[in-house]
């Protein structure tokens, strides 16, 4: 099954093909990718996947190499870019060199970004392994590291050659980690698509224990949203911002929390609970609806909120707000499936979406 990403001539496809990672050599022939390669991954995923992906590639005649980080976001960071660099340098990489991102996010984060930067851009080709990155981060070429003062600062867009997402993978990620990446797959319900949040809504259970014909039909789902907006708006001008549907508030309860406390999934989670009610606040939603959305959030298990500090998060607010030019802009919805953008939110508002996550 294979989705496409239409941007012309850096358009491409996003294959969902269970059990594909093995076929990752035919993948690269069908796309003329025949150069040397170089697998970015992280020390758990090396262990589960990498080593079994050189072995593979070198089996098949192909120059590969292996170089991974540790695991965390905090290889998002100017040393482990530093060190791939030199690490590609002495392997002798050079412009026709072809990078494969096989991890999470912060591996597609990571090695995309060295990938838009050695040389001055090279090609590389995201595999994802959480269901974070399979349904978000591989999609859409924001690339990326952080920097002391905030995360994701330093980054730019560059467009994968393919995606290849394997779902078997996801069989030995962590539940907790599973729960938190199907907080996007709800998300692209909630901004674009009721049918599809009905359906996911009503087979969360299957899709926590990843049922092979619900988790495929929501990786297709997911990634063919997402690369409806990428494809309509790129760069973010409009469209694509409503991907961040529950990542205003979300970003601050993770920033609040130094990144120690919430999963990113269970951040945004109840940042979508603050959003339906900033909606209904607005009017645009009916309190049903952000009823049974409370209610269908308790499934997620994720860590209650009671002690997090709303200066705190309102603080962590200002601060993301600075960075926009034009101040806070919110993602709400008139329905679900009707996302739209606003930035007519009041604060009082806003600090009685706290305390109803909160509560
Ligand atoms: P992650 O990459 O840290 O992975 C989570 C954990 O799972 C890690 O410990 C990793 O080693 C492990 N892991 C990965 N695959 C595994 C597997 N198959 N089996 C067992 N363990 C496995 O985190 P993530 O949630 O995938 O990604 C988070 C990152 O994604 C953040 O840095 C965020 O900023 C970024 N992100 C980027 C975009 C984008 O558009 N570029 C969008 C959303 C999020
Ligand atoms: N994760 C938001 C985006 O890709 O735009």
């Amino acid at each position: 099954m294979m989705v496409h990403v239409e941007l012309g001539e850096r358009s491409y496809p996003i294959y969902v093909d269970t059990n594909g990672l093995p076929r990752l050599n035919d993948y690269l022939g069908r796309h003329h990718l025949v150069d040397r390669l170089y697998i970015i991954t992280d020390e758990n995923v090396r262990s589960l996947y990498g080593e079994t992906m050189l072995r593979s590639l070198r089996d098949a005649g192909r120059g590969a190499d292996l170089l991974s980080v540790p695991a965390g976001e905090g290889s998002k960071s100017f040393e482990q870019l530093n060190w791939l660099y030199t690490q590609l340098l002495e392997k002798g990489a050079d412009r026709g060199s072809i990078i494969i991102a096989l991890g999470g996010g912060v591996v597609g984060d990571l090695a995309g970004f060295v990938a838009a930067t050695f040389m001055r851009g090279i090609r590389f080709v995201q595999a994802p392994t959480t269901v974070l990155a399979q349904v978000d981060s591989s999609v859409g070429g924001k690339v990326g590291i952080n920097h002391a003062l905030g995360k994701n600062l330093i980054g730019a867009f560059h467009q994968p050659q393919f995606v290849l997402i394997d779902a078997r993978t996801l069989a030995t990620l962590p539940e907790r980690e599973v729960r938190a990446g199907c907080v996007e797959i709800l998300k692209y319900g909630y901004i674009a698509d009721r049918d599809f949040f009905q359906q996911i809504a009503a087979n969360l259970t299957a899709l926590f224990a990843l049922e092979s014909t619900i988790i495929e039909s929501a990786l297709r789902t997911s990634c063919s949203i997402k690369a409806d907006v990428v494809s309509r708006d790129e760069r973010e001008s409009g469209l694509r911002a409503t991907l961040n549907f529950g990542h205003t508030i979300g970003h601050a309860i993770e920033a609040a929390t130094n990144y120690k406390v919430y999963l990113h999934g269970e951040a945004v989670l109840y940042g979508m609970q603050a959003a339906l009610y900033l909606s209904h606040r607005a009017g645009t939603l009916t309190k049903r609806l952000l009823d049974e959305s409370v209610a269908l959030f308790r499934q997620f298990k994720a860590p209650r909120l009671p002690d997090l500090d709303e200066c705190a998060l309102l603080a962590a607010m200002q601060k993301d707000k600075k960075r926009s030019a034009r101040g806070q802009q919110w993602v709400l919805l008139h329905d679900i499936g009707r996302a739209y953008l606003t930035r007519e939110v009041k604060e009082e508002w806003v600090r009685e979406a706290i305390a109803f996550m909160k509560s």
